[in-house]
């Protein structure tokens, strides 16, 4: 059995260390947000966060996991609630086909809370998902939206 913490949550499966993260979560957990696109660390379809940070699922051996948190796209933010990133997202109609999208709010929430103010550059620099639809103008706008959001609390 290995136990993890998942959106704030703690969870035993008994899987094989090896497997991948992705396919705990999606398949023994139930979380399908989280997509599977190459299998290869490439193209960011997988992405969760492990203590904040953005990793690839499908490249994450689940025993190498250990007490980390993880967070999916199930608890970035709530329709009630949405974090920064998705109310962004929203206001500027950033998905087109939506497949790539819970990785690429992922990594956008990831790399805002490193780098709160990012330029273009760090951005393009920041977040090497792919999107085969092209949203990448949208997303990097959705971005700086997001970072502009007022905290919680204050006017909008
Ligand atoms: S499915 Fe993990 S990076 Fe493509
Ligand atoms: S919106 Fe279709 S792959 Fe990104």
């Amino acid at each position: 059995m290995i136990a993890l913490n998942v959106n704030g949550e703690r969870h035993e499966v008994d899987v094989e260390p090896e497997a991948p993260l992705l396919w705990v979560l999606r398949e023994e957990l139930g979380l399908r947000g989280t997509k599977f696109g190459c299998g290869l660390a490439l193209c960011g379809a997988c992405t969760v966060h492990l203590n904040g940070r953005a990793v690839r699922s499908c490249v994450t051996p689940v025993g190498s996991v250990g007490a980390s948190e993880i967070r999916t796209i199930e608890a970035l933010g709530t329709p009630e609630k949405p974090h920064p990133v998705q109310r962004a997202w929203l206001d500027l109609q950033v998905p087109q086909c939506g497949y790539c999208q819970p990785g690429m709010q992922m990594a956008a929430a990831a790399l805002l809370t490193t780098t709160p103010e990012p330029t273009d550059e760090d951005i393009d620099q920041g977040i090497t998902n792919v999107c085969r639809c092209g949203c990448y103008e949208r997303i990097r706008e959705a971005i700086h939206v997001a970072a502009d959001a007022p905290a919680e609390g204050e006017e909008r």
